[in-house]
């Protein structure tokens, strides 16, 4: 069973969860309204992942025995000066999460609950990769710099690799 401050903590993390789906769909629909469509596909499939972040909550806290609180979804951006300034957003972003998170460890560890610090050890390593693979793409937009050429490069090597992670996924499935 889970005590209330960590019930109250994960339903908190569910829907922060839910946001980051929601935020990664506005930046998508920034990306696609520029005919960028590796951008957009990038961020597509993050906001499939982040659903899927969601879940996973969501079903441990009905394995616990808990109550699923479902609260209003904040609205999220969906205009940025530059692609680079969007990417700055979603890597800002992700070092949020990963707080968040260890917060959520922090507390789990303080309630002595162990079932729920092993279960947040997933997330725990999802987000070195989340930080890792945002950092990488806005380490490239850094260097491409205003280049056009630069961008559209980028985009097709999104989109192609979207396209590979799509197919894998459709392959477990
Ligand atoms: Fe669910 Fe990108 O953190």
């Amino acid at each position: 069973m889970l005590s209330e401050r960590m019930l109250k903590a994960l339903n908190e993390q569910l829907n922060k969860e839910l946001f980051s789906a929601y935020f990664y769909l506005g930046i998508a629909a920034y990306f696609k309204d520029r005919s960028l469509e590796g951008f957009a596909s990038w961020m597509e499939g993050q906001a499939e992942e982040e659903l899927g972040h969601a879940l996973r909550i969501y079903d441990y806290i009905f394995d616990r025995g808990g109550k699923v609180e479902l609260e209003r979804i904040e609205k999220p951006k969906g205009e940025f000066e530059s692609p680079l300034k969007a990417f700055e957003a979603v890597y800002l972003h992700e070092v949020g999460v990963t707080q968040s998170i260890f917060k959520l460890a922090d507390l789990a560890r303080e309630e002595n609950d162990h079932a729920t610090y092993n279960f947040l050890q997933w997330f725990v390593e999802e987000q070195v990769e989340e930080e890792a693979s945002t950092k990488a793409i806005l380490d490239k937009l850094k260097i491409i710099g205003g280049s056009s050429q630069g961008l559209f490069m980028l985009d097709r090597e999104l989109g192609a690799r979207s396209a590979q992670l799509r197919g894998l996924l459709a392959q477990k499935a």
